[in-house]
């Protein structure tokens, strides 16, 4: 390519946070950048893609401490698991930071000065609730009691659910904290503010003219924010809090959304340290570099105001390179709806990987994302109708019942005349590298399907297997059949590499090396040899998917798992929410009839005998009576939460009509009911009253 028209892109995804592992929803954001990434690379353009965890914040303080250990401890372990998930997806990152790193607190502190320099910064105390036991200060959602209007009982710190209205969390009667059940006292506190209205004029201009904004985002933007004053945004949380202190405000710690931005450029400067180069190549306006860089930032609508208002002022205040592209996607829904533990479609990535080709899912996603707004729903019917019939029916296909014909004789030394086949699909190359940069997966992939269906059209028309029957009188038409046929298949996967890597690693060791660059699809191989064929791409099973659904519902909040606090509680707005806030609270399951209900068998049983599964990290092995001499073996997700021989004599609530399930140790034969959520770190065991017997059955 020549070096004009070269073009320099860092691309960036969301940061995800340390206190949760990554799930399918995740994925759609991280899938779909690196394709967008893969895709610039094969261009032959200079593409960075950074990414890092965000790991400061109340959440992960709180859970650190309920797990009895530091934060940094807790976040290295995140650390491991996110980029096992993310390498199991093949999500693949230059560079994996973590805002907890001394790059991002020194750009933290070079913004800060400059913000201080233009004035930006003001200081003002705010009353907030004060848990006193825990001693921390309360998020609105770790405060709970009664609605100042309605006196409904049991409401969070900042709205109602039962008639709506808003307050703040020191209007609510008898409040609790949700952290240790203490009466949280108000307390005033200074906290630092950005000055966001010096910078409307700006920000207007920006969303309005600069393009970096789907043109649906600006107008909403301009006229829900940038119509009125701006608020200034509360940038500071006191002592204690897992941050970085604030260098010229000691006791104060910048909010977790501060930095969590500036991990952007402090993944660069660390991506760029290790090459002998700078961020600033990247991030400085009018540097010496040229192109200048391109700054692409992939997130999900949830964060829209921290990446179109917030990072931009503090960019701007800064000097520092504005985003060329915010790209704004929708959230996933599983089969219709929002995931679900209840319903077991809330599927972290390992669990998908413990049974499923992760191309699959990267394929579906691609064919989904058309590079708007709008939610994407994983039908989990379509998708394995959709990848059984796509990848495997139409495009390995092709591979697999032509490759073979070519494996003594290699391809014909000239492309044969084929109708005009591979010169269309060449010509369609500048169309669907045109969608996948308006990240249009979606029209990219149709109109990759359709090259794949004129492919097999011709396969079927010129029937190669006969050609084989025929005898040596027919071998060189076969050649040339199956010659076209190779070339058409390589020509699409060339398409898919961006999407489906692991296809186009395996279609350059069947023939022609590896695909390093888009053009290769412009002209057919010849003269080349072929490998032996090996199967190319999996279906997917419909037992695959139930397998994983059944261990979703496994793994999420019953007694079998220790509980993962979820991201974010549910609608809320990025303005208002605590972004690290474990106390999303999962909503009420879909209704199940009296006769669903009848069909579990909940029983009173004593355990008999615990004991830990060493291998295990959340599992104890309990025998249990259930009346008579009747004793099952379960494995319930306690461990760390309960002293095995402090449950020894203890009455319990059991499945015990449950299928038995095969475990890595062993066979379990039924579940122990224990609750967990609601924000609080711990798996609590259901028991019935004194007096109950084993064997009682719950009605
Ligand atoms: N830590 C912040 C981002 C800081 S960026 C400076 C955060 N983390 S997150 O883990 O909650 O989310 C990471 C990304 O995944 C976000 O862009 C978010 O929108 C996206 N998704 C999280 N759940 C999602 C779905 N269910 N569906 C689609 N995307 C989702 O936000
Ligand atoms: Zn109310």
């Amino acid at each position: 390519m020549p070096a004009s028209s070269r073009r320099r892109l860092l691309v960036t995804s969301a940061l995800p946070y340390a206190n949760g592992h990554i799930h399918l929803g995740h994925l759609v954001e991280y899938i779909q950048t690196d394709v967008f990434v893969r895709f610039q690379k094969l261009r032959g353009h200079d593409c960075v893609y950074v990414c890092a965890d965000d790991t400061h914040g109340t959440a992960i303080m709180i859970r650190a401490r309920a797990e009895g250990r530091s934060e940094r401890e807790l976040i290295a372990e995140m650390r491991g698991a996110h980029l096992a998930d993310f390498a199991g997806f093949q999500v693949d990152f230059d560079h994996y930071g973590s805002t907890d790193s001394d790059a991002n607190r020194e750009r933290c502190g070079a913004i800060w000065r400059s913000l201080r320099e233009r004035g930006l910064v003001v200081g003002r105390d705010v009353k907030q609730l004060f848990d006193p036991k825990a001693g921390v200060f309360l998020a609105d959602r770790f405060v709970r009691g009664g609605c100042p209007r309605c006196q409904a009982a049991d409401q969070y710190g900042d709205a109602c659910e039962k008639c709506g209205a808003t307050y703040g969390p020191a209007d609510l009667l008898d409040p609790v904290s949700t952290l240790s059940g203490a009466t949280p006292e108000v307390r005033s506190a200074e906290h630092l503010f950005v000055r966001l209205e010096p910078m409307q004029g700006f920000l207007q201009e920006w969303t309005r003219t600069s393009g970096a904004l789907d043109p649906r985002i600006a107008n909403y933007l301009t006229g829900h924010f940038l119509g009125e004053p701006l608020r200034d945004w509360d940038v500071s949380r006191p002592a204690p809090y897992f941050g970085f202190e604030i260098p010229d405000a000691p006791g104060h710690y910048w909010y977790v959304w501060f930095d969590a931005p500036v991990g952007y450029i402090a993944a660069t400067e660390e991506w760029a340290a290790a090459r002998g180069g700078s961020w600033r190549d990247w991030w400085h306006r009018g540097g010496p570099h040229e192109p200048p860089a391109e700054i692409h930032h992939f997130i999900g609508k949830d964060i829209t105001y921290f990446h179109t208002l917030f990072w931009p002022a503090m960019l701007e205040a800064a000097g520092l390179s504005l985003p060329t592209k915010v790209r704004i996607h929708g959230f996933l829904t599983v089969n219709g709806e929002k995931m679900s533990k209840a319903r077991g479609t809330y599927v972290l990535a390992r669990t998908y990987l413990e049974h499923l080709d992760p191309a699959s899912l990267r394929y579906y996603y691609a064919a989904k994302l058309s590079g708007d707004i709008d939610d994407i729903d994983l039908n989990l019917d379509d998708f394995a109708a959709k990848v059984n019939s796509d990848l495997v029916g139409k495009v390995v296909n092709l591979a697999s019942r032509t490759a073979r014909w070519l494996e003594a004789t290699g391809l014909a030394a000239v492309y044969p005349d084929d109708g005009g086949l591979f010169a269309q699909a060449a010509a369609e190359g500048a169309d669907i590298a045109a969608a996948y940069e308006a990240c249009d997966f979606a029209r990219a992939m149709r109109l990759v399907m359709a090259a794949a269906d004129r492919a097999n059209a011709y396969v079927d028309a010129e029937q190669p297997w006969k050609l084989a029957k025929a005898g040596p009188a027919a071998a060189g038409r076969l050649r040339e059949v199956a010659s076209v046929a190779l070339n058409l298949y390589r020509q699409i996967v060339v398409y898919l590499a961006p999407v489906l890597p692991t296809l186009a690693a395996e279609t350059a060791a069947l023939v022609g090396g590896p695909i390093r660059s888009w053009d290769e699809s412009l002209r057919p191989l010849v003269g080349l040899p072929v490998a032996p064929f090996k199967p190319l791409a999996r279906r997917v099973e419909s037992s695959q998917i139930e397998a994983i659904l059944a261990a979703s519902l496994a793994t999420s909040g019953t007694a079998a798992a220790a509980p993962i606090p979820s991201p974010r509680p549910a609608g809320a707005t990025a303005m208002s929410a605590d972004p690290a806030d474990p106390l999303a609270a999962e909503p009420l399951a879909a209704t199940c009839t009296i006769d669903d209900f009848a069909k579990v068998d909940l029983r009173v049983a004593r355990i008999l005998a615990a004991e830990e599964v060493p291998e295990a990290k959340k599992l104890l092995k309990l025998t249990i009576g259930l009346g008579g001499d009747v004793t099952r073996t379960v494995f319930a997700g306690i461990k760390g939460f309960h002293e095995p021989a402090a449950l020894v004599g203890r009455l319990v609530v059991v499945v015990a009509n449950l299928a038995p399930r095969q475990m890595k140790f062993g066979l379990s034969e039924g579940m122990v009911a224990a609750a967990s959520g609601a924000g609080a770190p711990g798996v609590y065991l259901l028991s019935p009253d004194s007096g109950a017997l084993p064997g009682m059955r719950l009605h």
